[in-house]
């Protein structure tokens, strides 16, 4: 991805990761329309000159009719960031304590982005060159037992993009696959954990990390490869201990 000269729609770019980089890369000379649910942020966000869309991403007639809204309004949008998430505790001992919540986290996490890539590909398609920029998680690789659909709906994204990545092989469509570690955001409990990397940190490493590897298949900064590369390693009960408050590395 040239890093410079986009039309990018971010969908979750309301807090956190989502707005960091959305920020960044509007500095960049990129244009940046921003989405998520909290009407008065956007109007916020509009007054600082990104483009504003109202969107839940767990609602498939609001994707249907944001895309519509962003592709009529910038015909040149040639990248999809599909950055909106949630991250919820659950329990399994009893359906109570985990129904709900994993169907919602699978709806918002898995299906959100499934549903913005149909709504978005024939556009990105319809360019010379365009991107796809999924979200992860380390959890993908390591998970976290607090959050068991979390982690399963990061894995899912994961296996996703490296798929879907082969098929629009044939394409103008490059898919890149963000993996962020703990970062310090609203999301979770990622405030008061004390391995969280701090946001702009995070968000400078990412924007170098696409300047200086524009073909990478995964965005990994440091912290991250931790997890991401556990098993590889021959490290992966270690990790689980470490992620899951156990034995330090
Ligand atoms: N922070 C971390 O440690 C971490 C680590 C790995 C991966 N990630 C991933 O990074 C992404 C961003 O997370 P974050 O840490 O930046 O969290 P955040 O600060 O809570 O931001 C989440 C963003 O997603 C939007 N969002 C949530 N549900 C939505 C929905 N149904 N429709 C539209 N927008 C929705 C929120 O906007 P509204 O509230 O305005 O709708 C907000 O802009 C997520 O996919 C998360 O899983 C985060």
């Amino acid at each position: 991805m040239n890093i410079t000269g986009n039309t990018i729609f971010i969908p979750g770019a309301t807090s956190g990761i989502g707005l960091a980089l959305a920020r960044r890369l509007k500095s960049r000379g990129n244009t940046v329309i921003v989405g998520g649910r909290r009407a008065e942020v956007l109007d916020e966000l509009r007054d600082q000159g990104f483009g504003a869309v109202r969107i839940d991403t767990s609602d498939p007639q609001s994707i249907t009719d944001a895309a519509a809204q962003v592709i009529a309004e910038y015909p040149d949008l040639n990248c999809l960031v599909t950055m909106a998430g949630v991250m919820l505790p659950e329990d399994w001992h009893t359906p109570e304590g985990f129904l709900e919540t994993a169907e919602h986290t699978v709806t918002t996490n898995l299906l959100g982005p499934i549903r913005l890539i149909a709504a978005f590909i024939q556009q990105l398609q319809s360019l010379p060159e365009a991107t796809i920029i999924t979200v992860s998680s380390g959890l993908a690789s390591v998970p976290l037992s607090r959050t068991p659909t979390y982690c399963a709906s990061k894995a899912a994204i994961h296996s996703l993009s490296e798929a879907i990545r082969l098929q629009l092989a044939d394409s103008s469509v490059q898919v890149i696959e963000l993996v962020p570690p703990a970062v310090r955001t609203g999301l979770g409990d990622t405030s008061r954990n004390p391995r969280a990397v701090p946001l702009d940190d995070f968000a400078d490493d990412v924007i170098t990390l696409l300047e200086t590897e524009p073909d990478a298949h995964e965005i990994l900064v440091e912290q991250v490869k931790f997890q991401r590369y556990a098993e590889r390693r021959g490290e992966y009960d270690t990790a689980v201990a470490v992620i899951n408050g156990g034995a330090r590395s």
